[in-house]
């Protein structure tokens, strides 16, 4: 396998009023060069926070980041003032390759530029190129992204969501990026425009060989776009596997809630509800995150911190209870069954 990106050990914390909110607890993964790898959860989770981590516009409390095995934020940071020749130029090589698209394309999108403008300013930043080379650079990747080359003179808010978030992309592929996030980049849609963006963009994955990181609540989108997928609650991964273990063979009972949430059947299970609220990241659970709504919680549960363990090939829980299951069964194999 070959990773482009890899997540070490993220944590962030904000300081609010003398206290501590521990928005990410030690988040690591990789993300395989050509694959889509996905993050779900709940609004407030910190799916948000990994995105701009990773992009470079945000900086962990501790932890790091690697592009293709160099270090995003060692001596390279965009916090710092002043930084030299050598580190900006590793600075503008991420910049150029990891690309992000937002939620609200209407407030990703400067309200007082035109649509040309809009998808060439990357390249002014980044190449020196002729007012005809980037007028044809243009036209090539409005068409790249299913748009008429008529919409160029038109501002955004004369566009419809769909086009707006087609501009977006347009924007992003531009310099010929590497790796693009995309942070719940068809919330603001219908689904009819939301198929349409996720088939763009699974085509220009094709062709131009991109990586995505993939951030949404949507667990059916999810399914349908991802390689490899991670659950986060309350800024902890619970589960990660590759997409078909995890929908076929969900083992936390938080991602089984999730999955009965959106699908009618998961293998002849009950379904599982959530009960009560997620608690505040001000006052989390001793034990387990997840402990306060689960409805398989045990003592164990309250008292210690699950970690993520790997359960079978690629395939990591913080579950207590599968990790007693597994102990109790004596197997490789486990199952939902057995929480
Ligand atoms: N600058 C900040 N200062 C204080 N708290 C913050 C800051 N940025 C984010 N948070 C908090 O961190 C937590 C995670 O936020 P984040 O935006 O990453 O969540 P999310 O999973 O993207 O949510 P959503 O699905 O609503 O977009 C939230 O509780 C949020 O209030
Ligand atoms: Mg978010």
């Amino acid at each position: 396998m070959n990773k482009i990106i890899s997540c070490k050990n993220l944590k962030k914390s904000f300081f609010i009023k003398n206290k501590t909110l521990n928005v990410l607890n030690d988040i690591s993964f990789d993300i395989e060069k050509g694959e889509t790898t996905s993050i779900v959860g709940e609004s407030g989770s910190g799916k948000s926070t990994i995105a701009n981590i990773i992009a470079g516009l945000l900086k962990p409390t501790s932890g790091n980041v690697f592009f293709e095995n160099s270090s995003i934020f060692n001596n390279t940071s965009v916090d710092k003032a002043s930084f030299d020749k050598a580190s900006f130029n590793r600075t503008k090589i991420f910049r150029k390759n990891i690309q992000m698209i937002f939620q609200d394309p209407y407030l990703s999108l400067n309200p007082k530029m035109r649509i040309l403008e809009i998808i060439l300013e990357p390249l002014k930043i980044h190449e020196k190129f002729s007012k005809e080379k980037l007028l044809k650079l243009a036209d090539e990747i409005l068409e790249k992204v299913n748009l008429s080359v008529f919409i160029k003179n038109r501002f955004p808010h004369q566009l419809s969501g769909g086009q707006k978030q087609r501009v977006a992309i347009a924007r992003a592929i531009i310099l010929n990026p590497k790796f693009i996030i995309l942070d719940e980049p068809l919330s603001s849609l219908d689904v009819s425009i939301g198929a349409g963006i996720i088939n763009l963009l699974t085509d220009l994955q094709k062709n131009l060989d991109l990586t995505y990181l993939f951030i949404s609540h949507d667990l059916k989108v999810i399914k349908y776009i991802s390689d490899y997928v991670s659950v986060i609650y309350m800024g902890k991964f619970l589960e990660k596997a590759p997409t078909k273990k995890l929908f076929s063979n969900p083992l936390h009972p938080y991602t089984q809630a999730l999955i009965d949430s959106s699908f009618t059947f998961r293998n002849n299970q009950t379904k599982i509800l959530l009960n009560n609220e997620t608690p505040s990241l001000l006052d989390p659970p001793k034990g387990c995150l997840f402990s306060t709504r689960c409805p398989f919680a045990k003592k164990i549960c309250f008292d210690a911190r699950p970690d993520l363990k790997e359960i079978e090939k690629d395939h990591f829980v913080a579950c207590h209870l599968v990790k007693t299951a597994l102990t109790s069964l004596g197997s490789s194999k486990t199952t939902s069954s057995s929480l």
